[in-house]
């Protein structure tokens, strides 16, 4: 026993059921497909697994649910997939995986694919008891109504006895409100044979995995139930559940990033992704969203109504409002992104200022270049995209259009109003204006002149 955990820490399979066809969604996309924080529900359960230190991972999905696969293997890349045909029950469900059961050797966690706000702490309470010698356990909660769940049956000393489905419960039985969450843990050396033994002699006339309970402590085996909040648990069915557990999933994220040591002003109204990194001082006004793949440096002041994705932002640097960081955004130190700028895929470096009106795409800036208001990276000329390189310390100024590909070599000027279509070099000016014209008097001519006809209209008019 003394080397138990040791040897078992390495041998952790998660076993995730994904076959329900989830169709109170409404949609085309399986379930698990949905996204919390941006990221599939059937990645945060994966990640879970990960974060745990699993070894193995299997999915059971249904039929024609091509598109999981490539999310689970993204999430953890040697991710085996099984079809369950016909749903025959979550016994049924577990059993589409014997294949890898039977490789397996160490622990099982059976988790659901549409059960996304599970914590590792709700998880690492089932799987110690394991280690400690458990054979079967099972994640209970407290329900506020405990309708539709399966019962957690335990006797005088406390000790797991059963789980009874509600449609097969007694009315004793049915007062009880500790309920399966439906994670149940196993020790594989008994999970098969308990499993073939397994029958659907029940109200649904499904092979019920709850069933393993009763079976095990019939053999003398040791059952437990381990404790989690509702909410931990919920399961999502349709898009209202979709969007409370996004509630949810967010109030935890906010206040994960605020005990990291960053300012939310009004966290209530700002969106993160399952994958967004803070750090530290970063203050973040009212009314952000980041999209998927954004990381944050140190020091970093995101003003309100800013949309961040794919992008990273390094220490110092002053975003928004109203910007727009698209995938692909490298935004280096100290660097200002103000109102109505959109970036994408560019790379701007150090203390480079973009503060107002522009579009930067495709592009390169140089160390401390100021990009004067209005300008244009035009990078797409209708079928291909196009690269701006815009050196250090270069001034382009306001309303300019700069026509990829192009080269702005370090220390260039550009003269406000240019069209640049071609490369310009080191310390130069390059501008690209009509010339003036005044017309001395003109418009005051012009002013009388209409006025005088005006002045006619209206007197023929009446
Ligand atoms: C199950 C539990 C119940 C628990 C509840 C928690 C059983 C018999 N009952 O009931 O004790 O309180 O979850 O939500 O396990 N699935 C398959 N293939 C199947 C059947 C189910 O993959 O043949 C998957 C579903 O996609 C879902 C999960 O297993 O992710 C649970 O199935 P569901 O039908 O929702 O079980 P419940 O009746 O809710
Ligand atoms: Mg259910």
């Amino acid at each position: 026993m003394a080397n138990l955990a040791s040897q078992t820490d390495s041998s952790l399979m998660i076993l995730v059921l994904a076959a329900g066809m989830g169709t109170r969604m409404k949609s085309k996309h399986p379930k698990v497909m949905h996204a919390i924080g941006s990221k599939p529900m059937v990645g945060h359960v994966i990640d879970l697994g990960v974060s745990l230190g699993a070894e193995t991972c299997s999915v059971v999905v249904g039929p024609d649910m091509e598109q999981v696969k490539d999310v689970a293997r993204s999430h953890f890349s040697e991710t085996e997939l099984f079809v369950q045909h016909d749903r025959l029950g979550t016994a049924h469900a577990v059993l589409s995986a014997k294949e890898a059961l039977e490789k397996h050797d160490g622990f099982v966690l059976v988790l659901y694919g549409d059960t996304p706000l599970l914590t590792t702490d709700a998880l690492n309470g089932l799987y110690a008891e394991l280690k400690n010698g458990a054979h079967v356990g099972v994640l209970g909660f407290e329900a506020d109504d405990p309708t539709g769940y399966g019962r957690l049956l335990v006797d005088d000393e406390g000790q797991l006895v059963a789980i009874r489905e509600q449609k097969d419960a007694s009315p004793e039985e049915l007062a009880v409100t500790f309920c399966n969450s439906g994670v149940m843990g196993f020790r594989t050396e008994h999970m098969l044979s308990l499993l073939d033994q397994v029958g659907n002699d029940n109200a649904n006339g499904e092979y019920y995995l709850t069933d393993v309970i009763e079976l095990a402590r019939r053999q003398g085996l040791k059952t437990v139930a381990t404790l989690c909040s509702e909410q931990d648990v919920l399961g999502v069915n349709d898009r209202v559940q979709l969007s409370e557990a996004e509630r949810i999933f967010q109030n935890r994220k906010r206040e994960e990033v605020q005990r990291n040591g960053a300012t939310l002003i009004a966290p209530e109204t700002v969106f993160f992704s399952a994958d967004t990194e803070i750090g530290k001082d970063v203050i973040i006004e009212p009314n952000v969203v980041f999209g998927p793949n954004v990381v944050v440096g140190d020091d970093v002041q995101i003003y309100s109504h800013s949309h961040i994705e794919g992008a990273v932002i390094e220490a110092r640097s002053k975003i928004g409002p109203f910007a727009r960081l698209r995938p692909g955004a490298e935004i280096g130190e100290g660097c200002k992104v103000g109102n109505f700028v959109e970036v994408k895929k560019a790379s701007v470096s150090k203390g480079a200022k973009i503060n107002h009106l522009t579009y930067v795409g495709d592009a390169e800036i140089g160390a401390d270049a100021n990009i004067g208001a209005g300008t244009i990276t035009c990078n797409y000329d209708g079928f291909n995209k196009h690269i701006t390189k815009i050196g250090a310390n270069c001034f382009i100024g306001s309303n300019s259009s700069l026509v990829a590909p192009v080269t702005i070599a370090d220390g260039a000027f550009i003269g406000s109003g240019s069209v640049i279509t071609d490369n310009v070099p080191t310390d130069a000016l390059a501008l690209t204006r009509a010339e003036k014209k005044v017309y001395e008097q003109w418009a005051a001519r012009f002013r009388k002149s209409q006025q005088r006809l005006k002045a006619r209209k209206a007197a023929t008019d009446t």
